[in-house]
C-alpha cells in the first residue's frame, strides 16, 4: 500500500510531500522528520499544541468526546473494578497481571517495607516546612546514589526496570508517611511494616497507624485507591514529557523520575489540587460569594484563574473528574464528612457551567478539582497533595519510560527556535 502524502506549498516554486502517519484510533499526524533537510523550513508550535511526540501503546485520550483509556481499557471500568497495583502492571507490561504475577509483583516491592536508615535520616533532616514534593525530589536523586548499578545509565532488562519501580513506589510511600508523622509530631516509635498487597491502604496507615486509626477503613482505602488508578496515565502529558525529555540524553531513570516531579509540582498541572483548596478556603472565608470568585477568573487584568477548571486536552469533559465527583459525595458520607468546601466547589462548578465565559471556552472542572476534597477528607494536609499526585502518575512515568527505552529509534530531544534577538555585531 503507497503511503499517502500532504503537499506543503513554500512558494510558487517549492512543494513538498511529507508523509502522512495515522494511529489505531484514525488521529492523522503530518510526519516532518525530513521537512528542514528537504527545504530549511522548520514547523513553530510553542507549548507543542499540535505535535506529536512519539508513537505510544500505552494510554488513548480522545479529548473531545472524554475518552480515556489505559491499554485500551475504558477508565471507567478500571477504576473501582482493578486496583492501583494491577493498574500499574497493565501499563507497564501491557496487560493485566495473573493472580501469580501480582504476587510476584508485590513481593518484590516488599522488600522495600522499611525504609534505609540512611534515607530516614534524609528525611528526619529535611526542613519540616519544606515542601513535600522538593522532599521527593530529593529523594529519587537519593536513589541513584543508594542504587549506583541502575544510576550509571539507562537501564533496558526489564528485571532492573521493576527493581527500580516497586523500590520507588514502595519508598516515596514510606517517605512521605514518615514525613508527614514528623511535621505532625507523632511518633515514630513502634511503627509495623505493612504489606504493599493493599497498597492504597499501607500508604494510609503509613500515615494513620497508632494515631489518626479512625481512618484506616475499607472505604478511605477503596477511596484512595481509585484516586490512585484514575492518576496513573495520561500520555504525553508536561511531567511526563519532562521524564522522556530528560530521558533522551541516555542519563538514568532516577534523573528522569526526579524530572517528572518537578514538572509536576507547577500550579498548571499537578500543583493545581492544592491550589484548588487553597481557593476554595479562600472563598469560603470571604463569605463564600461563589459569583464575585466567577467574574475575577473572567477578569484578565485581576491574573486569577478558576483553579481545577480548564485542561489542554479534555475539551468536553475530564472522565477522571466524573468519576471523582461520584467518589467524593460517597467517601464524605461514608466517613460522616460534612465538609464546606464541598458546597462551594458544587456552587463553583454550577456557576461556570452556565456561564457564556467558561461554556465558550469549553472549561470543565478537571481531575483536581474534586481530588483535593477526597484527600481532605482522609486528613492529609494540603502541601501533600500534589505528592499524592505522584504516587499516582509513577506507574505512568514508569510505563512511558520504559515504552522509550525500548524504542529503537528515540533520538535526543533537542528542539529548534525561531532566533529573534539581535544580528551580528561588533563590540566598540
Ligand atoms: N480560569 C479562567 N480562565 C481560564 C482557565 C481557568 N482555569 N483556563 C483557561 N482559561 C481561559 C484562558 O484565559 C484563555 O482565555 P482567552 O481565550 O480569552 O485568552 C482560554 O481559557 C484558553 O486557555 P489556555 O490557557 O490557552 O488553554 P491551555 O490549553 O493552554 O491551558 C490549562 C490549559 C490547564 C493550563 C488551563 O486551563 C489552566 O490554567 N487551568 C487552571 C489550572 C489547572 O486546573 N490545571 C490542572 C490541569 S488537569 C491536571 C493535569 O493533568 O495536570
Amino acid at each position: 500500500m503507497t503511503q499517502k502524502q500532504a503537499k506543503l506549498i513554500l512558494d510558487e516554486k517549492n512543494q513538498i510531500d511529507l508523509p502522512i502517519i495515522e494511529g489505531t484510533e484514525g488521529e492523522k499526524a503530518i510526519d516532518i522528520g525530513k521537512l528542514r533537510s528537504s527545504s530549511g523550513f522548520i514547523t513553530f508550535d510553542p507549548g507543542l499544541l499540535n505535535t506529536g511526540s512519539c508513537f505510544s501503546q500505552i494510554t488513548f485520550i480522545d479529548g473531545e468526546k472524554g475518552i480515556l483509556r489505559y491499554r485500551g481499557y475504558p477508565i471507567e471500568q478500571l477504576a473501582g473494578k482493578k486496583n492501583f497495583l494491577e493498574t500499574t502492571l497493565l501499563l507497564s507490561r501491557s496487560e493485566l497481571p495473573s493472580s501469580q504475577e501480582l504476587k510476584e509483583f508485590i513481593a518484590l516491592m516488599d522488600q522495600f517495607q522499611e525504609l534505609p536508615k540512611s534515607l530516614e535520616i534524609l528525611v528526619d533532616n529535611f526542613p519540616r516546612n519544606g515542601h513535600p514534593m522538593a522532599l521527593l525530589g530529593a529523594v529519587v536523586s537519593f536513589l541513584a546514589g543508594l542504587n549506583p548499578q541502575y544510576a550509571k545509565k539507562t537501564i533496558t532488562e526489564v528485571k532492573d526496570q521493576e527493581f527500580v519501580l516497586a523500590q520507588l513506589m514502595s519508598y516515596l510511600k514510606l517517605v512521605l508517611g514518615r514525613f508527614y508523622r514528623t511535621t505532625q509530631g507523632l511518633s515514630l516509635e513502634g511503627m509495623k511494616q505493612i504489606s504493599n498487597e493493599n497498597y492504597a491502604g499501607s500508604f494510609l496507615t503509613s500515615f494513620y497507624q497508632n494515631n489518626n486509626t479512625s481512618i484506616l477503613s475499607k472505604e478511605a482505602f477503596e477511596a484512595l485507591d481509585i484516586l490512585l488508578v484514575l492518576h496513573a496515565d495520561h500520555e504525553q502529558n508536561c511531567s511526563t514529557s519532562a521524564v522522556k525529555f530528560v530521558a533522551s540524553s541516555e542519563t538514568n531513570v532516577y534523573a528522569s523520575m526526579a524530572a517528572g516531579i518537578s514538572a509536576l509540582w507547577g500550579p498548571l498541572h499537578g500543583g493545581a489540587n492544592e491550589k484548588v483548596l487553597q481557593q476554595l478556603e479562600l472563598i469560603h472565608n470571604d463569605g463564600g460569594d461563589v459569583k464575585k470568585y466567577i467574574a475575577k477568573a473572567k477578569d484578565k487584568e485581576s491574573g486569577f484563574k478558576l483553579m481545577g477548571f480548564g485542561h489542554r486536552v479534555y475539551k468536553n469533559f475530564d472522565p477522571r473528574a466524573s468519576i471523582i465527583k461520584g467518589a467524593c459525595d460517597s467517601i464524605l458520607a461514608k466517613l460522616k464528612v460534612q465538609d464546606p468546601l464541598l458546597t462551594i466547589a458544587r456552587q463553583l462548578e454550577e456557576a461556570a457551567l452556565n456561564d457564556s465565559y467558561f461554556k465558550e471556552r469549553n472549561l470543565y472542572p478537571n481531575v483536581d478539582f474534586y481530588s483535593g476534597i477526597i484527600y481532605k477528607a482522609l486528613g492529609i494536609p494540603t502541601s501533600f497533595f500534589t505528592p499524592m499526585f505522584v504516587i499516582g502518575r509513577l506507574p505512568g512515568w514508569f510505563a512511558q519510560w520504559q515504552e522509550q527505552t525500548q524504542d529503537e529509534k528515540r533520538k535526543l530531544v533537542r528542539p529548534r527556535q525561531i532566533y529573534t534577538g539581535k544580528n551580528s555585531r561588533s563590540l566598540k
